[in-house]
């Protein structure tokens, strides 16, 4: 009851003021904190599956999230600014006026310029939802791109674990140094084919693997995994995400 006079109360308000820093900030904050539960539990199957299909079992690592800290410190650092950004003034701009005059239809939520009040965000929340969205997920497919600092730097990690199940007493130098071929006795050139095959093979599934995320994340938010994203019913968190953006002023 109570909180349902705090919502008409809010309601009342809207029109008028723009969602401020304040706003944009909280609004951003709760999306990102919501896309927690999906992005770990994406990365964490990445990690699963890295570990299982490339590392043997003696080399894989208990906790096998951590063969992608760099890239969860890279969305640590990155995602809250990138999708303010996204948010505000991408799509939604804080204010309608201009010189002071609303332009036609505003301070309706409709106005052309779409407006960055808390009613035009809830107005307009399948679009809201989707750019939370779009944003995370090129996010984790920027930071799992070959190429990237992050991919290059989950790749060294992974090819160093899957090197220590490869090192014989005796002989780890010779299999970690391909440019001291020329060195080796015949007997090791087969033993040296075989590693690089197996050193070849491991980034290739890296990548295939790493390839994936984005559609992992569409699943994960309840879309096909095959482009068609179904109004994300698993990150849309439509009631409470409505309720707290009209909670600002
Ligand atoms: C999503 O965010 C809203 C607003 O902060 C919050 O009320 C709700 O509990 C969150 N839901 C989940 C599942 O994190
Ligand atoms: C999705 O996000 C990317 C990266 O921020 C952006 O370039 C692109 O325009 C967005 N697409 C849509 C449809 O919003
Ligand atoms: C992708 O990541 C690079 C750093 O690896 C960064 O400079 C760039 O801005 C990112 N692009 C997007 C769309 O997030």
């Amino acid at each position: 009851m109570r909180f349902s006079v705090v919502l008409v109360a809010s309601l009342a308000l809207v029109v008028v003021s723009a969602c401020e820093q304040t706003c944009m900030d909280g609004v951003t904050h709760a999306w990102l904190s919501n896309y927690t539960t999906p992005v770990t539990d994406v990365l964490t199957a990445v990690a699963n599956q890295i570990s299982a299909n490339i590392l043997r079992p003696e080399s894989r690592p208990s906790e096998p999230l951590a063969l992608l800290q760099p890239i969860i410190n890279a969305y640590d650092d990155q995602s809250f600014s990138a999708l303010e950004t996204a948010i505000f003034p991408s799509f939604f701009h804080g204010k309608c006026q201009q010189d002071g005059v609303d332009p036609p239809g505003c301070p309706n939520p409709d106005c052309p310029v779409v407006c960055g009040t808390p009613g035009s965000l809830v107005h307009f929340y399948g679009k809201l939802r989707y750019i939370a969205y779009n944003q995370t997920r090129h996010m984790l497919e920027n930071l799992s791109k070959p190429g990237s600092t992050t991919y290059k730097q989950v790749e060294k990690m992974v090819l160093q674990h899957a090197s220590k199940s490869r090192r014989v007493p005796g002989s780890a130098q010779r299999y970690m140094r391909r440019d001291i071929l020329s060195t080796f006795d015949t007997s090791s050139v087969g033993e040296l084919t075989s590693l690089t095959t197996r050193s070849t093979d491991a980034e290739t599934t890296l990548k295939s693997i790493m390839s994936q995320v984005g559609s992992m994340l569409e699943k994960a938010c309840g879309g096909s995994g095959d482009g068609n994203s179904n109004g994300l019913p698993d990150c849309s968190w439509e009631g409470e995400m409505k309720a707290f953006i009209l909670s600002y002023p």
